[in-house]
């Protein structure tokens, strides 16, 4: 029998809360589907940071990186100061692990209600690959005179030509192995970041060539995030930088019905990869019985089909689907008319018997 080798970081907040679901999810595939997970917890997050000082010990990516794949549920607390957890943790993890893709789809359920008008699960499924690992995340630059009325603060962003081409490269194999509609936009700012987005067009393009079948297009960022409230029905698979793929995959959730269903995956094709719900922790829902599980239920989802349990991996949507079509009355905490615990339960269930 096929066993994965599976790191769990359930993090802070309502991570835990979400995470127990999505294990509960795991198992019952596991048992429909014939494998197993062998699950190994690590307590990093803000009450370890709080109790020891430290983000993430020295041997946690050397340890991590032994694993088939890392279940992550939220890092943040409302006692550290911003930053810290985010750079020392998560961020930490996506780097020196290369999960150079994160991988975030939009998709709108059967029954979930979209903020926008006159659109079903039809018109919106895309996916966004955002480049994960430079950018403006690649922390360079610097403060001068800090604390003075001449202080100078430079943030820049790395774009390198192995890290763009890796990325976009990517994002054409996912557009088709995706086979929908065939068809890749790049997302940027060619208009006015006039060095970091020609040389993510100019890669695009040259890449393109490579892949006759597949159409390209282009969307500048600001009038992207016009056309996912207008037309979301036009895309198939984005491909952008780190800070614009975090911006539009937060409109991408708030379209697809909210953080209680948004997952994704920071993916290293060659090494190990790392899925979470894409929401934050939640403090003011912890321990309540009351958040929204199905994010990290559909993460533990992806982290199956990426694991080579496709079929394990699409019955967990489904499952989720039948679910948002038939029991759930909105993804909001709290507002669901099920708990925390019952929304996992259903799940698993359908998953045993889909
Ligand atoms: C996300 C989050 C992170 C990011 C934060 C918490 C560092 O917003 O996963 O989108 O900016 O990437
Ligand atoms: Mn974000």
């Amino acid at each position: 029998m096929k066993s994965y080798n599976i790191a769990v970081i359930p993090g802070d907040g309502t991570g835990p809360e979400v995470i127990r679901e999505g294990v509960k999810v795991l198992d019952a595939a596991s048992k429909r589907f014939g494998f197993k997970t062998e699950l190994k917890y690590f307590d990093f997050g803000g009450e370890r940071y709080l109790k020891t000082g430290e983000t993430l010990p020295e041997s946690a990516i050397s340890e991590l990186k032994e694993f088939d794949a890392i279940y992550l549920g939220a890092i943040g607390h409302p006692e550290v100061k911003p930053g810290i957890l985010e750079k020392g943790i998560l961020l930490r993890l996506r780097f020196e692990l290369d999960q150079y893709i994160n991988l975030r789809p939009v998709k709108l359920y059967p029954g979930v209600d979209c903020p926008l008008k006159d659109k079903t699960p039809e018109d919106i499924d895309f996916v966004v690959v955002r480049e994960n690992t430079e950018g403006l995340y690649a922390g360079a630059g610097g403060v001068l005179r800090k604390g003075t009325p001449d202080e100078v603060a430079v943030q820049e962003s790395i774009n390198t030509r192995k890290g763009v081409e890796r990325c976009i490269r990517y994002a054409f194999e996912y557009c088709k192995k995706r086979n929908k509609d065939k068809k890749l936009t790049l997302c940027g700012k060619t208009n006015v970041l006039t060095f970091a987005f020609d040389l993510w067009e100019r890669t695009f393009n040259e890449v393109a060539k490579e892949y006759p079948d597949i159409k390209t297009d282009y969307a500048h960022v600001d009038a992207i995030t016009m056309w996912f409230v207008k037309n979301p029905e036009w895309f198939d698979v984005i491909v952008t930088d780190n800070m614009f793929g975090d911006i539009i995959t937060d409109l991408g959730a708030m379209i697809q019905g909210g953080m209680g269903i948004a997952a994704g995956g920071n993916i290293n094709p060659q090494g190990v990869s790392m899925f979470e719900p894409i929401g934050g922790s939640a403090p003011k829902y912890t321990g309540k019985n009351m958040i929204n599980p199905l994010a990290a239920i559909c993460a533990a989802g992806m982290m199956l089909e990426h694991l080579g349990e496709d079929a394990a991996g699409k019955t967990v949507e489904k499952a989720v689907m039948e679910v948002t079509a038939k029991h759930i009355k909105s993804l909001q905490a709290g507002r669901m008319g099920l708990t925390t615990t019952e929304v996992g339960d259903l799940v698993a269930e359908y998953v045993g018997k889909l």
